[in-house]
């Protein structure tokens, strides 16, 4: 995403625009740009002639001087501007698709002024940029002939004053593609030792400090839970810690903790063939940790970020965890394994003990396709998000709505302790059928794991990790859903 500069004028459009525009008159920079391409072009008798009026989600083709122009309805954008900004994004994602079926090698994106939808000019065109990143996004790696479309993109009515917020939205929309390209990869090809590979890669090219536990090393150290998972696979296991150092030595710091399941079959516990298939993206909030880790490096918030992801395959083998098995956590909490699909817990909890441990963080928040339940409640189109702090409750719920990576609240209390109670050890990790509630069930075992008094908040992404349907800029697969919740928190940590 570049900026618009006077040679880039006659270049093919993708134009958005609202129903006051297309029944009024087009701003002076749309028309501006249509008569630079035909200077006797009369938007209004087209909209007419095509019965184009402007609707969110509608959007029509005209050819000017042989070169494309798409224009794509966002309606009167009346609503909260959360609500303006996602229909912007959708509008984009629409004229993206409609463009690239033309396959034109450069065009520029006309968007209503950030003054129509009240929000800063910065934050609004970072939006735009992150928003035209994440729409090109292709997974072609598998694919014999791997069809790419780069075409170069200008912002319209953008100047060099612009170019930084273009740039960090793009930089947050990179960052995201990379961790869905992870999370799309097939696990015979993106096991934990890939993945740590993929972790290093990224610390060396942007100067994080990269770290890794192995699976022996894990279990010497008394991660009982999560070497009992890890224990099943043939593929080692491993705990990568990626570390983002600000100038200031005495930044606080934010933890983030992604479940790494590169890909779960259930284990002994084993998944039906129907359920287990799509089990590659149980990874998602290891990527998520990633990415999110690969933005801080590059736009470099005063705060210390370390993100912690525990890495496994979930297998059924002559090694692996039984069910009745009992483990100890590093905390020394004794865990009954009940199930051993539910793995993505027994991992995460003996990452969060360490890295309290460790590093003694002002905040921890973990990211996890944790349960089916939380996929049933929410669907696609919103995270669950437990915490007991009102305070991070708020505030996230608030950020995942600007950057449109949304969170909803379920209730974390006293009440559904007995769920996770087990007879022979402390805890279960599977919760009981009494209660069901497998979401906030699962969310109470995190809790276990979390010091007195420490801010923490978990969020269960199994629902919107990939195939969100009707989001026309993120097309088939992984989603990156996390990253850009998690690095609005960290610019604005205070
Ligand atoms: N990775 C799954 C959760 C999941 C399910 C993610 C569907 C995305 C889509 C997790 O490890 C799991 O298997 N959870 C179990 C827990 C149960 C055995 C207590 C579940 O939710 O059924
Ligand atoms: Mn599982
Ligand atoms: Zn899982």
């Amino acid at each position: 995403m570049s900026v618009l500069t006077a040679k880039h004028k006659d270049l093919p459009l993708v134009m958005v625009v609202t129903i006051n525009e297309v029944s009024g008159d087009l701003s002076a920079g749309a028309q501006s740009l249509l008569h630079s391409l035909d200077a006797s072009f009369d938007a209004a008798s087209f909209f007419k002639a095509v019965q184009f009026a402007g609707k969110a989600g509608q959007s029509v083709v005209a050819v000017l001087d042989g070169k494309p122009v798409v224009f794509v309805g966002v309606g009167a954008l009346d609503k909260k501007s959360d609500e303006n900004r996602e229909t912007v994004r959708r509008a984009l994602g629409t004229g993206y698709t409609k463009m690239q079926a033309t396959g034109v090698e450069a065009f520029v994106v006309h968007v209503p002024d950030a003054t129509v939808l009240g929000v800063e000019r910065s934050t609004y065109l970072e939006q735009v940029a992150t928003l035209l990143q994440i729409a090109s996004y292709q997974f072609v790696s598998f694919k014999k002939e791997q069809k790419t479309w780069r075409p170069a993109v200008y912002v319209a009515g953008t100047t060099a004053a612009d170019a930084d917020s273009l740039e960090a939205g793009g930089i947050i929309g990179r960052a995201m593609n990379k961790a869905r390209t992870l999370a799309d990869t097939p696990p015979n090809h993106m096991y934990p030792a890939l993945m740590a590979e993929q972790a290093a890669a990224i610390a060396k090219e942007y100067g994080l400090k990269y770290t890794v536990i192995t699976q022996d090393e894990a279990r010497d150290m008394g991660m009982g839970c999560f070497y009992s998972v890890a224990k099943g696979s043939e593929n080692e296991g491993k705990i990568v810690i990626l570390e983002y150092a600000p100038a200031h030595k005495d930044a606080p710091v934010v933890a983030l903790v992604g479940k790494g399941v590169c890909f779960d079959t259930g284990g002994i516990s084993l998944k039906p063939a129907n359920y287990m298939t799509g089990m590659k993206y149980d990874m998602s909030g290891a990527a998520a940790v990633f990415a999110a880790l690969e933005v801080c490096a590059q736009l470099k918030p005063a705060v210390r970020v370390i993100g912690i992801t525990p890495l496994v395959e979930n297998m059924p083998s002559g090694r692996a965890s039984k069910q009745d098995d009992v483990v100890r956590a590093l905390n020394g909490l004794y865990v009954e394994i009940e199930n051993t699909d539910a793995e993505g817990r027994l991992i995460l909890s003996d990452a969060l003990t360490y890295v309290q441990q460790k590093y003694d963080p002002a905040v921890v928040l973990d990211i996890a396709t944790l349960t089916g339940s939380c996929a049933a409640t929410f669907g696609p189109l919103f995270a669950g998000l437990m915490t007991r702090d009102e305070g991070l409750e708020k505030e996230l719920r608030e950020i995942g709505n600007f950057v449109g990576d949304r969170v909803w609240p379920l209730p974390l209390v006293d009440d559904y302790k007995p769920a996770i109670e087990s007879v022979v050890a402390d805890i279960t990790n599977c919760g009981s059928q009494t209660y069901k509630a497998g979401a906030i069930t699962a969310g109470m075992f995190l809790e276990c794991f979390i010091d007195k008094g420490r801010r923490w908040a978990h969020l269960d992404i199994a629902g919107t990790d990939s195939k969100i349907p009707g989001t026309t800029y993120l097309g088939r697969g992984a989603t990156g859903t996390g990253v850009r919740i998690f690095v609005e928190y960290i610019r604005r940590f205070k």
